[in-house]
């Protein structure tokens, strides 16, 4: 069989790689061809938690599997990684104020940077989950110059996904008979969930759904509110879904996306749609064996404009935040 491929994911021992690691190991992301090795980035008091979990995935007899190394240390977890997921972040705690986070983040996402910067395998793709992940990737980018600034994206794909789920419900279809929803912008509160070129059975979805108070007032919120709808009712924020996106976004970067579809992925911005260079934003991609290319020359009406503008506004702040703070 051949070579097994390295995947590094960090936050090991979390409550999302509690079913993303069984997912990635069971041959999900890579197909039941190809073995994977995982190497488990945890903080110290972590690791007895993290050896606990690696006792399970030994206790699956996954074939795919090859070995799995856990550590604290970056530089040595990272070494020759073909792929990485962050998904390990510093959450805000009570009374924790903005910059706070941003500083606990930003020292983490500098040092996993900068590690992957001299140790990862020369084809190494990142993509960040752990929140706020569109500028915790572009920390971890800026940290990382000898690695291509597209290498490093973060997480919509839960968006993406939890957008296509509403306009099937509400047009009664399944969610394969949506297509080409895109997610604009931050992964907060302030993201764009485009409903606008989005098809339902090859149809505009707006005009199928045809309810515009609908859109603007119920599924607008309920996509951009998703996250804090889970924690009310569970008690905790998603973890297997924002598995699931993660393992799907992953394997469509190093695969393809569908004839005539795209997914939402949020990468380096280059003048696309009028957005500077700068941040980190979502938009429409293709993927084509293994490498994204931002979709071009949608129509992007008024409504559309303002709240994409919004939403890369609090990214360009963010991005201020950071740079204010040393960390890129
Ligand atoms: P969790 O708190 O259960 O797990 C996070 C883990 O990361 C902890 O075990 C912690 O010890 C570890 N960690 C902290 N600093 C680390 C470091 N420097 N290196 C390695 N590991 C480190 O959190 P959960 O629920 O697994 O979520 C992880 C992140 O994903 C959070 O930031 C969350 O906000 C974010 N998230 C993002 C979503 C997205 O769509 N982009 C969706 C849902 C969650």
């Amino acid at each position: 069989s051949p070579a097994p491929v390295k995947v590094a994911v960090t936050g090991a021992a979390g409550q999302i790689c509690y079913s993303l690691l069984f997912r990635i190991a069971s041959g999900e992301l890579l197909g039941p061809d190809q073995p994977v090795e995982l190497r488990l980035l945890e903080i110290t008091p972590a690791l007895k938690a993290l050896e606990g979990v690696v006792m399970e995935l030994d206790d699956c007899a996954y074939s795919t599997l090859a070995g799995v190394e856990i550590g604290d240390d970056p530089n040595k977890v990272f070494e020759g990684i073909n792929l990485a997921l962050l998904v390990g972040a510093r959450p805000r705690s009570k009374g924790m104020e903005r910059s706070d986070l941003l500083q606990a983040n930003g020292a983490i996402f500098s040092a996993q940077g900068k590690a992957l910067n001299d140790h990862a395998a020369d084809d190494v793709k990142v993509l960040i989950t752990g929140n706020p992940a569109n500028t915790n990737a572009l920390i971890a980018s800026s940290n990382a110059p000898d690695i291509p600034g597209n290498r490093f994206n973060a997480l919509t794909r839960l968006d993406h996904n939890r957008a296509k789920a509403q306009l099937a419900a509400k047009a009664g279809v399944t969610v394969d008979d949506v297509t080409n929803v895109t997610i604009w912008g931050n992964h907060s509160a302030t993201q764009y969930p485009d409903v606008f070129h989005a098809k339902i059975n090859g149809a505009p979805a707006a005009e199928v759904i045809n309810d515009q108070k609908w859109i603007e007032s119920e599924f607008l919120p309920t996509v951009q509110q998703r996250g804090a709808a889970i924690i009310e009712a569970r008690g905790a924020s998603s973890a297997a879904s924002a598995a699931n996106a993660t393992l799907e976004a992953a394997r469509t970067w190093l695969t393809d996306t569908p004839e005539g579809d795209w997914v939402s992925m949020a990468v380096p911005t280059d003048g696309s749609y009028g957005i500077a260079e700068g941040v980190i934003s979502s938009f429409p991609v293709t993927v084509s064996g293994g490498e994204y290319a931002i979709v071009e020359g949608l129509e992007i009406d008024d409504f559309s404009q303002a709240k994409i503008d919004a939403s890369v506004a609090e990214l360009r702040d963010e991005a201020e935040a950071v740079k204010s703070l040393g960390l890129i």
